[in-house]
């Protein structure tokens, strides 16, 4: 994919799953602004991928912050082509969250991305632009202990076609993409940093043997900015190894659950 002289800003650009997309995005030639609060990843990143990458130190959270962000991106770079909103914060009370802990995820996980797309919208119509904006299988299906982070992972992937509708007139496409389990910090840290236990643990919930990589991510992010989707707006892709097609069965019929040796049964 040929992305040369495009401009791409990503947020929560500096760890493992944001730097993959910020890479892809580089690899194919384009410029990017990769936005974190977390200074010395984004500070490393940058210098790794020399002049194409240029980090924005930005809580997404803050509105002068976004408007500084967007005003230099257009000084510096004089467009903006594509957004990506991938940053998020995890952390989630469930049942227990108090009103400010709702308040404090919902803003970075949904509003941030929102406000972003409200202050980008007319670079982006200027250059007839793409918005991915990041879903996830948490979004799609009940989980014991969790409110926070997966409401506001489903809220996206409305908030995704109401976008798509809203700039469809002007020639900007709004897209979701929605991983699975996907090698990343927090992962990693559950698996205590062994790779081949993510991947067995893993295996059961996504068919393709296997938990995702950050650049099985960025490829579809890459994919639905690019002129080869553009037709396509209004859309969520799975980015989940089959993690979604399945049912609570895991693909497994009522027989091959009493007859284990049976699975295909
Ligand atoms: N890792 C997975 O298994 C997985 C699965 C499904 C979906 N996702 C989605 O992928 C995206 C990336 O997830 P991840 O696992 O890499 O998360 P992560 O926590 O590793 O990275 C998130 C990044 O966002 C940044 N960030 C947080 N608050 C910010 C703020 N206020 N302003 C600017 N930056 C901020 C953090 O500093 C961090 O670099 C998220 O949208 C997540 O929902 C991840």
């Amino acid at each position: 994919m040929n992305m040369q002289d495009k401009v791409a800003v990503v947020t929560g650009a500096a760890a493992m799953l944001g730097s993959a997309i910020v890479r892809a995005f580089v690899q194919a030639g384009a410029r990017v602004i990769a936005v974190d609060i977390d200074l010395p990843r984004g500070q490393a990143l940058a210098a790794e991928l020399g002049a194409r990458c240029r980090f924005a130190a930005c809580d997404i959270a803050s509105d002068d912050a976004l408007d500084a962000l967007v005003a230099e991106a257009l000084r510096t770079e004089g467009r903006i082509d594509f957004l990506v909103n991938n940053a998020v914060v995890y952390g989630d009370g469930g049942l227990d969250a108090a009103r400010g802990e709702w308040l404090a995820a919902l803003n970075v996980n949904l509003v941030s991305g929102a406000m972003l797309v409200q202050k980008t919208a007319d670079a982006l119509a200027a250059q007839r632009g793409g918005i991915v904006n990041m879903g996830s299988v948490g979004g799609k299906f009940g989980a014991a202990g969790r409110a926070l982070y997966p409401a506001a992972k489903a809220a996206i992937l409305q908030l995704t076609r109401n976008q798509a509708a809203t700039l469809a007139p002007r020639g900007v496409r709004v897209n979701s993409v929605s991983p699975g389990w996907t090698w990343s910090d927090a992962l990693s840290r559950m698996a205590g940093g062994d790779r081949a236990l993510a991947d067995r643990v893993g295996t059961p919930m996504h068919p393709l043997g296997r938990v995702g990589d950050g650049d099985d991510v960025a490829q579809v992010v890459l994919f639905l900015c690019s002129d080869a989707a553009r037709f396509v707006t209004g859309a969520d892709i799975p980015v989940d190894g089959g993690y979604s097609m399945l049912g609570p069965d895991q693909g497994r019929s009522a027989g091959g659950w009493f007859a284990p040796q049976d699975a295909g049964g």
